[in-house]
């Protein structure tokens, strides 16, 4: 059985099987041709990854997949790895001189891949404070023009010259950076998704089976995805939803893992009531965590969790709620 493209659960990487109402790759391909630098932001399993992939793709560039990536060097061995046959540069030689000397290996590097498109996915990860400075001399000096992906913490954050009083932004203000907020898709987004994937491949669904999983799913694509492929693969709706559950459990135990405490604990409330408050939602927190919390701290993990878009604040009701509704699973997930 061929698979439904468009459910394909793969990041994709190629146009013809990204849903793309927004016209987003091209908006992202139409800023690079300016040489500006998109910065996509948003939450977990919304098409960042297939975005980078499919711009690469076509605009001819290189990938790289940093989210196991800490160090400068770490980073120089990804690139020098991912040009090596395309530009054709002497790996042993380089991979020696990044050891010694990371940062103006990997400057040299750039100059040899001329004006080619590097995209950096999940660059909040990179901590080192020498990315900053590498990425400005490459503007200044190389023809490189970089796309990156990240979440408003750590450096991406640093990227945009927002995090107060650091020196490392301010080296960066006013660069080409251009963000890209993808947020989750409508109701009217999510039916129109399930339904091109039904026709397109045939699957059968009937729309009440598609307006619950619209329902249940909140325009996250990536579990729409997964739905869908079980979908056509013959699974009922009730057991694809299950199976969907069964995924998204272990997806979100693990990104949980490295959460502190506090955000822990809000997670857990903001899955036992679906929209809370400030102060309901400290209260909720405070019971789960079993001791009062400072303002500040709670605050600051709060604002973590929207930073990271795990958390969404609904601006006019000043309301807290869970982005992905599938987090909920995090109720049975954390122990306190
Ligand atoms: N617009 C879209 N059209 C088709 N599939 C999509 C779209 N957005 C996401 N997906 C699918 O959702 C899943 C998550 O996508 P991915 O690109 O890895 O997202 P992210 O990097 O934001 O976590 C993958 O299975 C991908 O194929
Ligand atoms: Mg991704």
């Amino acid at each position: 059985m061929a698979i439904c493209k468009l459910f394909d659960p793969y990041p994709k990487d190629s146009r013809e099987n990204f849903f793309d109402e927004e016209e987003i790759i091209s908006e992202v391909e139409k800023l690079l041709s300016g040489k500006f630098w998109p910065l996509i932001l948003g939450p977990k399993r919304m098409g960042k990854t297939s975005i980078l992939k499919i711009v690469v793709k076509e605009l001819g560039g290189i990938y790289i997949d940093a989210s196991s990536i800490r160090s400068i060097k770490e980073l120089g061995n990804s690139i020098l790895e991912n040009s090596v046959t395309k530009f054709q540069l002497d790996l042993k030689i380089f991979k020696v001189e990044i050891e010694k000397k990371p940062v103006s290996t990997i400057r040299s590097i750039l100059n040899k891949l001329g004006n080619t498109i590097l995209a950096i996915d999940e660059v909040q990860n990179i901590t080192s404070p020498w990315l900053i400075s590498l990425l400005s001399t490459a503007y200044n000096e190389s023809e490189v023009r970089f796309a990156f992906t990240g979440s408003m913490i750590g450096l991406s954050r640093a990227l945009l010259g927002s995090s107060k009083g650091k020196k490392l932004s301010t080296q960066f203000k006013g660069r080409p950076i251009v963000r890209i907020e993808i947020s989750p898709f409508n109701e009217e987004m999510s039916r129109k998704f399930l339904d091109f994937g039904r026709q397109s491949c045939g699957v059968k669904m009937s729309d009440d089976e598609i307006v619950d999983a619209v329902k249940t799913y909140r325009g996250i694509v990536g579990w729409l995805t997964y739905y869908g492929n079980f979908r056509s693969l013959g699974y009922s709706h009730e057991k694809a939803k299950e199976m969907v559950n069964q995924i998204a459990e272990n997806l979100i135990k693990d990104e949980i893992k490295t959460l502190g405490k506090i955000e822990k604990a809000i997670i857990k409330a903001l899955s036992l009531v679906d929209n809370a408050k400030w102060s309901d939602l400290k209260t909720i927190t405070e019971s789960i965590y079993r001791s009062s919390i400072k303002d500040w701290s709670f605050n600051h993990a709060l604002e973590q969790l929207i930073l990271s878009r795990i958390v969404s604040k609904n601006k006019e009701e000043k309301e807290y709620s869970l982005t992905d509704p599938m987090y909920k699973l995090a109720k049975s997930l954390t122990e306190f």
